[in-house]
C-alpha cells in the first residue's frame, strides 16, 4: 500500500479521561500519515504535509474523522430480532433471542443472518468487535468467513449452554470442548479473527460446562473469554439457586478459573463490592450496554462503583437486547442514564464517551497496542463523520464552536447515515449506508 497523509479534523483520547483530565486531543486541521495500514505519524496536517511533501494528500475536511468504534458485546443471531421491546431478560429470551437463534442450525440462513449482522456493525462505524456468536459451530464458522471477507477485527466464540434454554441449543461439556477448539483451531489468529470461549450465561451452564470452558482458557493461553453477568435481579435469583455454593454470580465464573485480564463480562447491574473487587484485581472488564440496559428494563449501570473499584469499562450495543448498532447512541444513552443517577452517577463528556467506544474496548480486548486512539503505531482504523447537508447533525458541524462541541453533537444526534467512511488497517470497507440499520 502507498503510504497516504490523510487531512482531517480528528479527535481521540490516547489516555483515559476519567484518570487523565485533559485526556481528549483535537487536531483542527490534522493530519494522519498512513503506510501499510498503520499510521505512521500523528499531528497537525501543516508539519506533516511540510515533511513529507512526496505523499499524496487525502482530504477528509468536513467532518471529523474518530477510531474506529470497538463493540465489546453484540449477538450475531439476533440482527433480525431487533426491537422486542417490553420484556425482562428471561422473558424476552424465551420470546424473541432463542427462537430465532435455533433458525441458525441452518448454515444458509446463519449466513445471511452475518451478511446482515456485518453490514449493521460496518454501517454503524464499528471496526472491532467482541461478538457472541451462535450455539451451533456451523453458524460460527460462516460468521468468521463472512468477518474475513469483509475486513471486521472480530473476537468471536460458539456460544454454549447445556440448560434451561430449548434442546436444540443444548450441547455437553464434551462436544462444547470438541467443537471449541476445532473453531480455535481453524479460526484463532489467523487474519483478523480471534476467538472468546463463550457460556452464555451462569443460569444455562453447569459446572461441567464451565469447565470445559476453563480446559479450552488453558489449553489456548490467548483466547478472550465472554459470558454475561448480574444483568436481571431474577435471573441473579435463579443463578444463587443454581449455584448454592457460590459467593456470588462472579463465584459462579471465579470457581471454574474463568475471571481473568482476558475477559469481558457483559451488564454487571448488580453487583456487589467483592465482585467489583474481584474484577478490578483479575483485570477482567465490563461491558456496559445501556440501550439494552433500558430496553429490557434491567436497571442502571454503578459506572461510579466500577471506577472506583478499578474495573475496565467499555461500551456494548447487546444487539438485538439492544436496539441497533450505533455506539453514538449508546453513548448518548449512558450519558442520560448516568445523569438520571444523580449523585450516584457520572456526569459524562463527549470525551469521556468517545473513550468509552474507542480506546476503552481496545484495553477490555487486550488490542490497545493495535487500535482505539490516532497514536503512531495503531492500525488506521477510522470512521469518518460527515453528515449529508440539511441533515440536523450538519446543521451544528457548520456552525459548532469547536470540535469538542462537534463531537457532543455527534452523540447527540449522529446515526449510521451520517458515516461518509469507514476504514479497517487503512483499507476502506464502507461507504455510506443512508437509512440502513
Ligand atoms: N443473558 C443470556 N443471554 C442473553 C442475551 O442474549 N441477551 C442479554 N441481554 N442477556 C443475556
Ligand atoms: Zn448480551
Amino acid at each position: 500500500m502507498t503510504p497516504v497523509l490523510y487531512r482531517a479534523t480528528f479527535l481521540h483520547t490516547p489516555e483515559s479521561p476519567f484518570t487523565h483530565p485533559g485526556a481528549l486531543r483535537v487536531h483542527e486541521d490534522g493530519g494522519l500519515l498512513v503506510s501499510g495500514g498503520v499510521i505512521q505519524a500523528s499531528g497537525d496536517f501543516a508539519a506533516l504535509h511540510a515533511a513529507h511533501p512526496e505523499v499524496p494528500v487525502a482530504d477528509r475536511r468536513g467532518g471529523l474523522l474518530l477510531p474506529g468504534f470497538i463493540d465489546t458485546h453484540v449477538h450475531l443471531p439476533q440482527v433480525r430480532v431487533i426491537g422486542g421491546l417490553g420484556l425482562p431478560l428471561l422473558a424476552w429470551l424465551e420470546e424473541c433471542a432463542l427462537p430465532e437463534e435455533a433458525r441458525l442450525a441452518n448454515p444458509t440462513y446463519a449466513r445471511a443472518v452475518a451478511q446482515d449482522f456485518l453490514a449493521g456493525l460496518l454501517g454503524a462505524g464499528t471496526t472491532t468487535a467482541l461478538v457472541f456468536g451462535s450455539h451451533f459451530a456451523s453458524a460460527v464458522d460462516v460468521f468468521f468467513e463472512e468477518a474475513a471477507r469483509v475486513g471486521l477485527r472480530a473476537v468471536a466464540g460458539q456460544v454454549v449452554s447445556d440448560r434451561l434454554l430449548r434442546d436444540e441449543l443444548h450441547t455437553t461439556p464434551e462436544r462444547a470442548y470438541a467443537e471449541g477448539k476445532a473453531l480455535i483451531e481453524r479460526w484463532h489468529g489467523v487474519g483478523r479473527a480471534l476467538y472468546a470461549v463463550t457460556p452464555r450465561f451462569s443460569l444455562s451452564a453447569s459446572e461441567g460446562i464451565l469447565a470445559a470452558c476453563a480446559a479450552l482458557m488453558t489449553e489456548f493461553p490467548d483466547v478472550r473469554f465472554t459470558s454475561h453477568i448480574n444483568e436481571n435481579v431474577r435471573e441473579v435469583e435463579v443463578v444463587r439457586g443454581l449455584f448454592p455454593g457460590a459467593r456470588d454470580y462472579l463465584d459462579t465464573y471465579e470457581r471454574a478459573g474463568l475471571v481473568s485480564h482476558r475477559g469481558v463480562l457483559a451488564h454487571n447491574l448488580h453487583p456487589s463490592d467483592r465482585e467489583l473487587g474481584v474484577l478490578a484485581e483479575r483485570g477482567c472488564a465490563v461491558a456496559h450496554c445501556p440501550c439494552s440496559n433500558s430496553a429490557l428494563g434491567s436497571g442502571f449501570f454503578p459506572l461510579r462503583r466500577h471506577l472506583a473499584a478499578g474495573v475496565q469499562v467499555a461500551l456494548g450495543s447487546d444487539v438485538g437486547g439492544g436496539t441497533g448498532f450505533s455506539l453514538l447512541k449508546e453513548g448518548l444513552q449512558a450519558h442520560f442514564m448516568q445523569n438520571l443517577m444523580g449523585e450516584a452517577g457520572v456526569l459524562l463528556s463527549p470525551a469521556h464517551l468517545l473513550y468509552l467506544a474507542t480506546r476503552a474496548g481496545a484495553q477490555a480486548l487486550g488490542l490497545e497496542a493495535q487500535v482505539g486512539s490516532f497514536e503512531p503505531g495503531q492500525q488506521f482504523d477510522a470512521v469518518h463523520l460527515q453528515p449529508l447537508p440539511g441533515t440536523p447533525l450538519d446543521a451544528v458541524f457548520r456552525h459548532a464552536a469547536s470540535p469538542e462541541r462537534a463531537l457532543a453533537a455527534a452523540f447527540a444526534t449522529g446515526t449510521p447515515a451520517d458515516i461518509a467512511g469507514v476504514w479497517i488497517g487503512g483499507q476502506p470497507v464502507q461507504a455510506r449506508v443512508q437509512g440502513r440499520l
